[in-house]
């Protein structure tokens, strides 16, 4: 994308901001909306290849997930359903993981059911860990995982996600879903935030993101 192009959009989403504080927020691309496009598809195939025709309930982890979702689902040949399930470690504006809380009641009878767990990013580990183990304790008959991201270095738990798509250094990310305090999902790319930009955000108000 063209400069000027760039800083048009970010007026657009940050509209009313200084462009030092917007541009800041926005510089460090990690993953451009092309690699995330061709990373989706490659998880897509991955996905089939293992799996085989077998139908698949894809359970994506609100809120991070949305957008990989929506992408994956339309890669992801034969038979699919989707639910969702909600996690949240309270981040708020910090960017360490506090207490994880899950809900499970929108996801429909899993028994005997090959599920796909669908989460943005692996960080500890923890967020999935929970959720594939209150999975199969709902009588699925088998439980994979899936995350956009995984961040090297950080995991906390014995298990690895069955396929990731994009292995990235310990930064705080935002886009393509991941959020800083609810804000910046919107993004098509991943960003990396470094210790001024979550300075510079947590002084904004309203946050960026929100018009
Ligand atoms: P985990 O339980 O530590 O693996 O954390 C997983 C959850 O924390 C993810 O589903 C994200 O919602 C959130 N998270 C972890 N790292 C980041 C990040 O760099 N940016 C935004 N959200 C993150
Ligand atoms: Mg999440």
């Amino acid at each position: 994308m063209d400069s000027g192009r760039f800083f048009r959009g970010i007026a657009r989403i940050t509209g009313g901001f200084s462009p030092s504080l917007s541009v800041r927020a926005f510089m460090r691309v990690l993953l451009s909306a092309a690699d995330l496009a061709a990373g989706i598809e490659r998880l897509a195939a991955e996905v089939r290849r293992e799996a085989g025709d077998t139908p698949l309930v894809v359970v994506g982890v609100l809120t991070g997930s949305i957008v990989i979702v929506a992408d994956l689902i339309r890669r992801l040949d034969g038979p699919v359903r989707v639910s969702m399930a909600w996690a949240s470690s309270y981040r708020g504006t910090a960017t360490e993981p506090g207490t994880l809380r899950l809900h499970l009641d929108l996801l429909p009878d899993l028994t005997g059911q090959d599920v796909l767990v669908v989460d943005d990013i692996f960080d500890t580990g923890r967020t999935m860990e929970a959720i594939v183990a209150a999975l199969k304790q709902r009588g699925a008959a088998t439980v994979r995982s899936l995350v956009l991201l995984r961040k090297q270095g950080r995991g906390e738990v014995a298990i690895e996600p069955d396929f990731v798509g994009f292995e990235i250094p310990d930064v705080f990310v935002v886009g393509y879903g991941l959020d800083f305090d609810g804000t910046l999902r919107q993004l098509d790319h991943v960003a990396a935030l470094d210790e001024a930009d979550i300075a510079a955000v947590r002084a904004s108000k309203p946050p960026l993101g929100v018009p």
